[in-house]
């Protein structure tokens, strides 16, 4: 009998593989760099199964490439690059990786805080300079993060796993988001609620955790960078479109906020000029990027994609009411 035909974007990893070459005779694009759009599209034709990075659209154009496709596994959490009613009018079920990286993401979000804090991109580059005259009494001098107060903004599983590691520094920790957490969350976490206006001008390091939706697209712009203090950091790994850049930069021009560490940008991997500043840590979207999590996020989306064509329902659906019709 036929096996079903699948595409993956990317190579994944060897278990993975293994998974989907058990059940599926799967296309992999095995190349290191992205593929072209027109490739994704050719590829897709024949296809039952997509296994995706968050680099690929899937969208009415692909879809429309794709008349058999049942199933898109993206291999990431976040999924606005995914057109999920779209996918839901033709039938196909779309699906996501919530869970495995949380941890991951949070170690590397307090990686960059540490980073812009204590000015580790300005201390590497003079300790590989050949330039280091040696220690000196003001050199370099950074923030204490210890003890201040850190507000997270999108509180779901992420934004939890990086308030858990605050208590460590002895921080006070404050939240916004749409929904309140519980009071035993509260509690266990040592958070509190503000309104977003209040975290703002109370936080000293703003870390940034919302997905990227119609109403956190801009999220941080002019107006949120104004009532930051002077003094306070921006960490964004989340989505590069939910804070202005354009802002951003004069923001950290005029001095109203005092840095930022982002792993994300709104053009990636295009990311503004402007951003290239001492007071700045730059990452290539890799806050979740340990071997173990991606290796973990490759097989979540295998499997969703072994389950549906087995005829089992996947876990992690974007769109169950695909899974009822
Ligand atoms: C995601 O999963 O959405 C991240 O941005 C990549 O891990």
């Amino acid at each position: 009998m036929a096996r079903p035909k699948v595409l993956a974007t990317h190579r994944l990893f060897d278990p993975a593989r293994q998974n989907l070459q058990e059940n599926c005779d799967v296309e992999y694009w095995e190349k290191p760099e992205r593929p072209p759009r027109e490739e994704v599209l050719r590829r897709v034709n024949d296809k039952e199964a997509l296994i995706c990075l968050l680099t690929e659209k899937v969208n009415e154009e692909l879809l429309q490439a794709a008349p058999k496709l049942r199933i898109a596994a993206n291999v990431a959490v976040g999924f606005d690059n995914i057109d999920v009613p779209a996918c839901t009018k033709r039938g196909v079920v779309a699906t996501n990786t919530p869970g495995v990286l949380d941890e991951t993401t949070a170690d590397f979000a307090w990686t960059l805080l540490m980073a812009v804090a204590r000015r580790l991109g300005e201390g590497d580059a003079l300790a590989r300079s050949g330039n280091w005259k040696g220690w000196d009494l003001d050199q370099l001098v950074g923030m204490d993060v210890w003890g201040k107060t850190l507000g997270i903004v999108g509180f779901g599983r992420i934004g939890r796993a990086m308030a858990r590691r605050a208590s460590g520094f002895q921080m006070k920790v404050i939240y916004t988001d749409a929904v309140h957490a519980t009071a035993e969350v509260e509690k266990e976490l040592h958070a509190e609620y503000r309104d977003m206006n209040v975290l703002l001008a109370e936080a000293d390091f703003i870390s940034v955790h919302t997905p990227l939706l119609p109403e956190t697209r801009g999220l941080f712009n002019a107006a949120k960078f104004e009532r930051m203090k002077r003094t306070a950091y921006l960490i964004n790994t989340s989505r590069g479109p939910v804070v202005n850049e354009s802002d951003l930069v004069a923001a950290l021009e005029s001095g109203e906020i005092a840095g930022a560490a982002l792993d994300v940008f709104e053009k990636e991997p295009v990311i503004h000029p402007g951003l290239r500043r001492a007071n700045v840590v730059l990452a290539p979207h890799i806050a979740s990027a340990s071997l173990e999590t991606r290796t973990k996020m490759a097989c979540m989306a295998a499997k969703s994609v072994v389950a549906l064509l087995q005829g089992r329902p996947p876990a992690n659906v974007l769109n169950p009411e695909v899974l009822k019709a």
